[in-house]
């Protein structure tokens, strides 16, 4: 961190705390290494007891909560939030998770026979299967782009993804972070070329809200969908699916309900009855993060999962994968033994570090190895990453 930063951090009094002795904000086992923020977040004490409340107000009067309150408490969290996120409040609605927000918009794709999806064989297994399903019902394909790995760059990421798109392409879906590799994808570029083959784009940024300094409207995309409750300290539940304004025409949530052509925030503001109150304490979440200084916290995150991933990898003797020009807050770091690079070898992996050690970190099986991915976030600290270390030290 710079000198300005801490200057900055006294003068506004924000929250100093970190590692070990923040850890009473959160309900983390006090015992543990938490080395899995990426999976599915960790939530504060004082978020998820705003989403309580807001929990308790629904009952207190359901029909007038409902009916008269739910609407506009939802676009109030949506005014809340999109600021945070470079966009306006109309132009983003929430949806339950980042994979329901990419199913609304593979769903509504109008694809034939013989047409292309363009992903990459880094994309998310979820929304590979939603692009597998969606392109199955029509008579289409997905095509993945194949990304050097390791030694990624952003070029040759673009260059990969260029490669893969034809005249036959009709939607191209990139993620922001990858999930088993932990890249931050060049995802601006990405768009600019989206745009020159004349393809929309849907960039899945489940894990950007909180880890990057994120302006979704400035990427360029078409459709952007990011999950507030990993990075951004949002309660479980409360994801964004932002769109184009040109890019609404035909997209409609997977649950269509009374707001059918009323337009895209008629039509995903009510999908049915359901506990919207990850959503309404959004404001809590962002009001947390703001306390420990964004900037100053995405930088110590990414710091520390880069120190994190090195303190592994040299007790493992084996390497971090993750180029520090394309690193966020997660980072992949090469098991020093030799397993088959299966789904289930990888789980059987993390199911003895967690019940033998106590530490939960993600096995990663990904170009024929398997890989530890450690988190970084305000809760960690180096002695985390000593501990996952020492299980396989050489
Ligand atoms: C790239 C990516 N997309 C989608 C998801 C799914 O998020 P959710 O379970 O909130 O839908 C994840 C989860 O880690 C992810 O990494």
């Amino acid at each position: 961190m710079s000198d300005n930063g801490i200057d900055n951090v006294i003068e506004s009094g924000l929250e100093q705390r970190e590692g070990n002795a923040i850890r009473d904000a959160f309900w983390l086992d006090d015992d543990i290494a938490y080395l899995n923020h990426g999976s599915y977040g960790a939530v504060p004490r004082r978020v998820s007891t705003a989403a309580d409340a807001w929990r308790m107000r629904m009952e207190r009067q359901p029909v007038l909560f409902f009916q008269e309150t739910l609407p506009g408490a939802l676009r109030d969290a949506a005014a809340a939030l999109a600021p945070f996120l470079g966009i306006a409040a109309d132009d983003m609605v929430f949806v339950e998770n980042a994979t329901s927000g990419a199913n609304a918009v593979l769903r509504s794709l109008r694809l034939g026979p013989g047409d292309t999806i363009v992903g990459t064989d880094h994309g998310y297994g979820a929304v590979r299967n939603a692009a597998r399903h969606v392109a199955a019902a029509a008579g289409a394909a997905l095509v993945e782009a194949k990304l050097p790995f390791p030694g990624t760059t952003p070029d040759a990421v673009v260059r990969a993804i260029d490669a893969a798109i034809d005249g036959r392409t009709r939607l191209v879906v990139v993620d922001h972070v990858t999930s088993p590799t932990a890249l931050v994808l060049p995802v601006a570029e990405i768009a600019a070329l989206c745009r020159r083959r004349g393809v929309p784009l849907l960039v899945d940024g489940a894990h950007a809200p909180g880890m990057l300094d994120l302006d979704i409207a400035a990427v360029g995309a078409d459709w952007y969908v990011g999950n507030p409750h990993k990075w951004l300290f949002a309660a479980r539940g409360c994801a964004v699916l932002w769109a184009s304004p040109d890019a609404r025409g035909d997209l409609h949530p997977t649950v269509v309900s009374h707001g059918y052509g009323g337009g895209y925030l008629a039509e995903f503001d009510w999908t049915g009855t359901r506990d919207c109150s990850p959503y309404l304490a959004v404001d809590a979440a962002l009001d947390f993060y703001r306390s420990l200084g964004p900037a100053r916290l995405r930088a110590r995150n990414i710091a520390l999962a880069a120190e994190g991933a090195r303190i592994v990898a040299s007790a493992w003797g084996t390497e971090v994968l993750t180029p520090p020009g394309m690193a966020g807050s997660m980072a992949l770091v090469t098991l020093p033994f030799d397993v088959d690079a299966t789904r289930e070898a990888a789980r059987a992996v993390r199911t003895r570090i967690w019940h033998e050690h106590r530490v939960e970190v993600p096995v990663m099986a990904f170009g024929g190895r398997c890989h530890v991915r450690v988190s970084a976030q305000i809760y960690n600290e180096p002695a985390d990453y000593r501990r996952l270390a020492r299980i396989f030290a050489r």
